[in-house]
């Protein structure tokens, strides 16, 4: 059975990888997950220089999901070229590295310095709701949008490029061309929702920064519906992210056109969701008879609806 995808000129051994800021830099999870299993690590997103991000309550838990605001707390570009990189490179897996940066200068110099030191992707974070400057100022403005991904793309030599796109634009499909045409190689979609918990007893938000992004099972079909709609609009690979738990969500993600998947909130429940999955979608694959993995991508039949018996998810 070939479960290996591509994004890019990046072949990945199977489509299931971490989503950023869920697994650390991958040295967090080695006690449960073999790395080496995994299609590749994602991880947490870097700035140039180390941040604290915001102050606590940070997470909390919401009906089928979670709201976060980190804002970005990681230990820079030195510290992580120095300490965390050489660990992960022990292991015969991708390295895909999210970055955030407060102008084009600094994506610039943080895709340059990651690349140089032969990381395998990087992921532009332009939707990070959870930080003052940047993130998602980038990735809301059309022009600058693609001023940013070109001038990157030309200080890049090796790794792909990823662009993860905010989910909340006024036309994804419009967005995900920009990525594509100013030379992103993937599109990373969905990044957390923006929204608000608050406790009744004290009249308090349940987040210090008032604003968190929402993740877990509660954004999974408005993730699918984005990943479908941007599939329609370009060519390249897209990474599906959004409340992915199983192998089942896993798979309704390719069927959307998802290319590879990334797992995030459920490692958090269960820090060994990414082999599940892995052997999950071998089990369906085996069953179904689907020899390549890469059949099922984009497989939505839309001029069809199901059978209403089918509709029933739980119960
Ligand atoms: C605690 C936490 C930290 C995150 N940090 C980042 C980050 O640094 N960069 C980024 O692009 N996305 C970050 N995300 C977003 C996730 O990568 C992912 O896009 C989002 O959570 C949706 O997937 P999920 O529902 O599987 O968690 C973070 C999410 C959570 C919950």
């Amino acid at each position: 059975m070939d479960l290996t995808v591509n994004i890019g000129h990046l072949k990945l051994k199977n489509p299931v990888m971490t989503a950023s800021g869920t697994f650390g830099y991958g040295e967090e999870y080695s006690e449960f997950v073999d790395l080496n299993r995994l299609g590749a690590v994602i991880v947490k997103g870097i700035s140039l220089k180390p941040m604290e991000g915001n102050p606590p309550p940070r997470i909390c838990e919401t009906p089928c999901g979670m709201l976060n605001a980190i804002g970005l707390q990681n230990v820079g570009l030195k510290r992580f070229l120095k300490e965390k990189l050489p660990y992960l490179k022990k292991y015969n897996t991708g390295i895909i590295v999210n970055i955030l940066g407060n102008s084009i200068q600094e994506y610039i110099k943080l895709s340059k310095a990651l690349d140089d030191a032969g990381v395998d992707g990087i992921e532009l974070n332009v939707s990070c709701p959870n930080v003052k400057k940047g993130g998602i100022i980038f990735g809301t403005d059309k022009k600058t949008l693609a001023r940013l991904v070109s001038k990157v793309r030309n200080s890049v030599k090796s790794a792909i490029l990823i662009t993860k796109l905010p989910p909340n634009v006024s036309s994804i499909q419009e967005f995900s061309k920009i990525a594509e045409e100013s030379g992103s190689n993937a599109i990373s979609l969905i990044n957390t929702i923006p929204a608000i918990a608050i406790d009744i007893e004290t009249g308090r938000p349940r987040l210090a920064n008032v604003i968190g992004g929402l993740s877990g099972p509660a954004i999974k079909p408005i993730a699918i519906r984005i990943v479908w709609e941007s599939y329609n609009a370009v060519k390249i690979p897209i990474i599906g992210i959004g409340g992915i738990m199983n192998a089942a969500d896993a798979i309704e993600f390719m069927f959307a056109g998802a290319s590879a998947v990334a797992i995030g909130t459920a490692n958090f429940v269960n820090p060994m969701s990414t082999i599940e999955v892995i052997e999950g979608i071998e089990e369906y694959l085996k069953r179904k008879k689907i020899e390549d993995i890469k059949e099922i991508i984009g497989g939505l039949d839309a001029t069809k609806s199901n059978n209403y018996s089918h509709n029933r998810l739980w119960l």
